[in-house]
């Protein structure tokens, strides 16, 4: 299997499938682990475990009726790169075990590994690896493989702290039902850091959340799954982020947050509502503040020609409804091509929101990371003019003690 490396500098590698399997000489068995690899991460920043776990924990299965019952604990260890609580330069590798992997569970996949489950990704990996593709829990077209996603943004995050960059994301839809957001005004940044985290869906406007959570309920008594949108917010981007042609940052963000399983649109700023606008109503027109450029709208949600403009970058993603629900469906078995009849019974969340915004949030923290890597590498071959200054000296430095 190719493609499980993202980033060019900053490189952040995973591996490990939903279920797994562990071979030692002594003994083999179900239950593997997701490994993450990070290169790139420089020697002698102090990794605070503490919250590597804290943004492995947003996306930890079994904490409300929401999300799937798996109970995993998604304990990291981290097993390479680290010398005395320093990184050491070397790849830091962090291990997340798969705890919950009982017979009962693996018996219910294996009762149906050979039926497509409409909406998931079996028939297009069993075209790609035939029989010998993983059938247990989707293998590594689980969800399950996005902890390990987490955990390299977890390194990112900490290392765009020491610059004054956060990435925080939140639930902005779900099954139809709209919250106020950062991306048409309705919402201020300050806002949506109050109010994150603060209910089961982790949408940051309070009232919207409530008549979500109590309707996605009554989805899931209904034997169904529900889709949604999640809003993406990096701010203390320095200007000038990104490389003007094929490397533009929106590019990078885009292919970090597109190789996400379930998403389905990917929206920048005002997104598609810019097709219906004139240039007078979508253009952000710019003044001076405090000796600076700032900009009186954000419809173009911080990316111009290629590069960031020094204004927050507002993402938003579409999330289709989990592919696997009680309700029977008509699907096919894949060796004896047999119509069939499908009622999944496995765990599944009910929405896949409340557990996708804390990997958007890690695949922008590796791009934006990456991006600024790129961009200092090239500076310091290149000793070209001043302006690259902007991106080797941190604007903004965060209150946080690394
Ligand atoms: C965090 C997360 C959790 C997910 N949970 C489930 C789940 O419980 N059940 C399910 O059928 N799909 C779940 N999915 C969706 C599948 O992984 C995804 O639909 C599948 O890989 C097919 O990819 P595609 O939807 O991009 O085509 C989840 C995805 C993510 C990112």
């Amino acid at each position: 299997m190719l493609g499980n490396t993202f980033g060019r500098i900053f490189q952040v590698t995973t591996c490990g499938e939903s279920y797994g399997w562990h071979a030692t000489t002594e003994q083999s068995g179900w239950g593997g682990a997701i490994l993450t690899i990070v290169n790139g991460v420089p020697a002698g920043i102090r990794l605070d475990v503490a919250r590597i776990q804290q943004e492995l924990d947003k996306r930890r299965p079994g904490q409300s009726k929401l999300d799937s019952p798996r109970k995993e604990t998604d304990r990291v260890e981290i097993v390479s790169g680290l010398g005395q609580g320093l990184t050491t330069g070397a790849p830091v590798g962090l291990l997340i075990r798969n705890v919950d992997t009982q017979d009962s569970h693996i018996e219910q996949y294996r009762a149906v590994k050979d039926v497509i489950r409409p909406g998931h990704a079996e028939l297009n990996f069993f075209y790609k690896y035939g029989e010998h593709g993983d059938w247990c829990g989707a293998g590594r077209a689980s969800g399950r493989e996005t902890v390990g996603r987490v955990a390299g943004g977890a390194v990112a995050k900490q290392i765009l702290a020491r610059e004054g960059i956060e990435v925080l994301a939140h639930v902005i839809e779900s099954h139809g039902i709209k919250g106020r957001c950062i991306s048409d005004g309705t919402m201020i940044f300050e806002e949506m850091k109050a109010n994150y985290r603060t209910n089961d869906l982790n949408c940051c406007d309070l009232s919207a959340a409530e008549r979500m959570i109590a309707d996605l309920l009554k989805v899931r008594e209904a034997g169904d799954t529900a889709g949604g949108a999640i809003e993406i917010v990096a701010r203390g981007v320095p200007a000038g982020l990104g490389e003007p042609v094929f490397d533009k940052i929106k590019a990078t963000i885009a292919h970090g947050l597109c190789s996400i399983g379930a998403m389905t649109a990917l929206e920048f700023g005002s997104g598609a509502a810019a097709s219906r606008m004139l240039g007078s109503e979508w253009n952000d027109q710019p003044f001076v503040e405090a000796g600076r450029v700032r900009f009186h709208t954000n419809r173009c949600g911080g990316f111009l020609g290629g590069m960031s403009n020094g204004e927050d970058l507002v993402m938003r993603m579409s999330v289709k409804a989990t592919p696997t629900i009680s309700k029977q469906q008509d699907t096919v078995d894949m060796m004896t091509l047999e119509q069939k009849k499908l009622a999944a019974i496995t765990r599944r969340d009910i929405s896949i929101c409340p557990r996708i915004y804390p990997v958007a949030e890690a695949m922008v923290a590796i791009a934006l990371l990456d991006a600024l890597f790129l961009a200092r590498g090239w500076c310091g071959l290149s000793h070209l003019d001043k302006k690259w200054q902007n991106l080797a000296e941190p604007r903004h430095r965060g209150d946080y003690s690394i």
